[in-house]
């Protein structure tokens, strides 16, 4: 069919799902390496054209004896964590020992590991676990014997693979795809939303705005505060506010169809520096009144007489960084309406997040079964390609349970890296 580039025809088309998806079409993790008539190439960036005629060769065509050994090589070194990156540095690692042999240098493994980004486990115990290969020296994995002991990381050989599926991996029957429309302003009043031109497309399902959530429009795991679209009559606060959500029968089609999605902005000027936004008068944030977050008081003993007693007082303001966690793995949410045996209508939803019951809780909440109707959504965490805390909030979870709720169908929602650099708060 007509593809973006070869990741997307493996992936989407063919269900081979080795080559993950970090960062298409942009070319930066390797997370999507394969092998193009014996050399390693980023599938996102190879064209259909260039791929033409060539042979490509990913994970599921290594011969068993060579899955076995790779797998054991990085399992027995520790040398994947999330294994997000991996499948990518395994294709990567057969490209140069097939041309290499025994000759490969640690050094020149160095410099080709260059092309894939690693975000958990650091590149020490991937070239341990290259060298042994090029050495044919692949330690014996061990599995571990109980509490205390040691031994190889659980599902370690599925993850260097591959097979181990992330949510993005998963396929059910009927699935549509969906998409996010974000925010052309930091900080706009959305006057209207038109969705005529993103629904007419063919294959384009349906638009959902804030005008379709039945419950609470709001989400947070402390505060209230984020919406989960900018409704019309709203106001942005960022650029990853979500605007529309559309699903069509295909991953393209819905993300060609959000780009159609028109709205009309009132644009404000941007509040950007959290300091002098204490002093502004105008909210930065839709919805809440100021723009202090919190007031947090610390006292131990009786500090002002130690204070008046001391010799030198020392008064200084600290200031964080912000934090992208930058894991390898885009926000991706899968959710499945299904009809209990009770006859009860039922929800599975598969989360690439940090914490199923605040992700079931949160989605109750907004498609507008509440509390009560809690028992009828299940969550289930699938161990994500890395999180470090920054999963913790929902990013995509509750439109997409939304949509899939109203359709009745399955749906998935992967994010792509340049909407999640908008999306994600950073680390807080
Ligand atoms: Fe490399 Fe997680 S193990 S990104």
């Amino acid at each position: 069919a007509d593809h973006p580039h070869l990741l997307s025809a493996r992936r989407d088309e063919l269900d081979v799902t080795s080559p993950k998806d970090g960062c298409s079409p942009s070319g930066q993790c390797g997370c999507c390496t394969v092998i193009v008539d014996g050399k390693a190439r980023v599938a996102c960036q190879t064209s259909m054209d260039k791929a033409d005629g060539t042979s490509i060769l990913t994970l599921e065509g290594f011969t068993d004896e060579e899955r076995d050994r790779f797998a054991a090589a990085f399992a027995a070194h520790g040398a994947l964590q999330c294994g997000f990156c991996t499948p990518g540095i395994l294709v990567r690692a057969k490209a140069l020992l097939d041309k290499k042999g025994s000759e490969l240098t640690r050094d020149e493994a160095a410099r080709h590991l260059g092309g894939h980004l690693c975000r958990c486990t650091g590149y020490v115990k991937i070239l341990d676990a290259v060298e042994s290969l090029a050495h044919d020296e692949v330690p014996v994995t061990i599995q571990p014997g109980g509490v205390g002991s040691r031994g190889v990381k659980y599902e370690a050989a599925e993850l260097a693979l591959g097979d181990r599926g992330y949510v993005d991996d998963i396929r059910v029957p009927g699935m549509l795809h969906a998409a996010v429309h974000l925010a052309a302003h930091a900080r706009a009043e959305v006057l209207a939303i038109d969705a005529a031109a993103a629904e007419a497309g063919p294959g384009v399902v349906r638009v959902f705005t804030g005008a379709d959530v039945p419950g609470t429009l709001k989400v947070g795991l402390i505060h209230k505060d984020w919406p989960v679209f900018i409704p019309v009559g709203g106001r942005t606060s960022y650029r990853g506010d979500v605007l529309a959500f559309v699903v069509a029968e295909d991953r393209e089609t819905a993300r060609r169809a959000a780009a159609l999605v028109e709205v009309d902005y009132g644009v404000l000027r941007p509040i950007t520096d959290p300091v002098a936004a204490l002093d502004d008068p105008d909210d930065a944030v839709w919805g809440l009144a100021g723009n202090r977050l919190s007031t947090s008081a610390y006292r131990r003993g009786e500090a002002d007489a130690a204070l008046a007693a001391s010799t030198h007082v020392v008064h200084e303001v600290f200031q964080t960084a912000r934090i992208e966690h930058a894991f390898l793995e885009p926000e991706s949410t899968l959710a499945m309406p299904f009809a209990g045996d009770d006859g009860v209508r039922r929800m599975h939803v598969w989360s690439g997040g940090q914490g199923g019951w605040d992700d079931r809780n949160q989605i109750c909440d907004v498609i507008g079964l509440g509390v009560e109707g809690r028992d009828r959504v299940t969550v289930e965490l699938v161990s994500n390609g890395g999180a470090f805390g920054g999963k913790e909030d929902l990013s995509n979870q509750a439109q997409t349970a939304l949509a899939a709720w109203l359709l009745d169908s399955p749906v998935p929602c992967t994010i792509s890296r340049e909407e999640r650099l908008n999306v994600h708060t950073t680390r807080h």
